[in-house]
């Protein structure tokens, strides 16, 4: 018995030196220690031994069986410390590479001018409203003093969608949102932004574009003015064209305001004294403005016996062009990629 218990253990051993990976140390695990195991058959004939021997021979048994079992944990334990080992071999990082250069994107010039006016209104004490791009008749015209047929329907052409249904062509029709929407009826200092649509398609201009509405309503004894529309004017351009710009109001026409203004701006290019770009005038116009006329306040519930208002309107594509010195509008919606990533963000951070 114990020269065969010898054997199975010197045989264990050479064995376990063989072994080359987890699988092949499992599989001699069962051959070895399994039920079918040489070690199991000599438990199992115990039986037929002697009560003397019994104990003896058990626990020479078990005395290889614990052998084996802790030469093949530590076999186990070395083969998964080299596997780890390998493996981070292998996966090995070179933290001190340097690194592909993640590609950021860029603000949009116009997005930029956007916010630019947004944070200068709210300033101000303005909010920021929005309104629908599909926008109804009744808004985009009629409310503004601008019923069908007439004549100064003709300055805009239309994109209608249905009799109903167009396309604004102005952000004017959220002047008449915003006085509507407002029950109370109590004092109005908005300013919204957003694209506006024409049937235009010459080079100067695109059939989509960005327009600046700003409308301020109170009481008529407060003296809401020209003055006051002058003045907000004037911090809203040097801030966006530039300190030194000068504005020059002309009198216009929109049916929405009375009196109603054009607004020039010094060329920001040679300052005044005349250039191609302000084809020798020394101004460019800039704005269309005006005190809302008293029967767009009327239909849109303000008394205009009791409240008065001023209203100003521009594009954000030319002040944008105006700004970063972009000669083709064209540029501001191809989305080339060369184009845009000038404008990257690092006067952001
Ligand atoms: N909506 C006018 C335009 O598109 C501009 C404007 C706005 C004029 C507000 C007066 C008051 O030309």
């Amino acid at each position: 018995m114990k020269e065969k218990l010898e054997e199975i253990a010197s045989k264990a051993k050479e064995e376990m030196e063989k072994i080359q990976n987890l699988q092949e140390l499992q599989d001699l695990k069962i051959k070895l220690l399994g039920k079918k195991s040489e070690l199991s058959n000599m438990l199992k004939g115990l039986g037929e031994l002697s009560a003397e021997e019994r104990p003896k021979v058990g626990n020479m048994v078990n005395q290889v069986r614990k052998e084996i079992e802790e030469s093949m944990a530590k076999a186990e334990e070395k083969m998964k410390a080299a596997s780890l080992n390998q493996k981070l071999e292998k996966e090995k990082i070179d933290i001190t590479m340097p690194s592909t250069k993640i590609k950021r994107g860029s603000k949009h010039p116009i997005n930029r001018v956007i916010e630019d006016i947004q944070d200068l209104f709210v300033s101000m004490g303005y909010d920021v409203v929005d309104g629908p791009e599909l926008e109804t008749d009744e808004f985009c015209f009629e409310r503004l003093n601008l019923p069908a047929g007439h004549p100064a329907r003709d300055m805009q052409d239309s994109f209608y969608i249905t009799n109903e249904y167009l396309l604004r062509t102005q952000t004017s029709a959220v002047q008449a949102r915003t006085m509507l929407a407002n029950t109370e009826k109590s004092p109005i200092r908005m300013v919204c932004t957003g694209k506006t649509y024409r049937r235009e398609d010459d080079a100067t201009h695109s059939h989509q574009f960005n327009q600046v509405e700003g409308l301020v309503i109170d009481k008529k004894e407060l003296n809401v003015s020209l003055a006051d529309l002058k003045g907000t004017l004037e911090v809203f351009v040097k801030k966006m064209i530039g300190a030194n710009s000068e504005l020059r109001f002309r009198p216009s026409y929109f049916p929405f305001t009375e009196p109603s203004y054009e607004v020039d701006v010094t060329c920001f290019k040679c300052g005044g004294k005349g250039c191609p770009l302000c084809k020798k005038t020394g101004w460019i116009e800039v704005l269309g403005a005006g005190m809302v006329h008293p029967n767009v306040l009327e239909m849109n519930g303000y008394d205009p016996n009791e409240y008065a208002g001023f209203a100003f309107g521009t594009g954000i594509d030319r002040l944008a062009m105006f700004r970063y010195g972009i000669t083709d509008m064209r540029y501001l919606y191809t989305n080339d990629v060369k184009f845009l990533s000038q404008f990257d963000r690092k006067d952001e951070e």
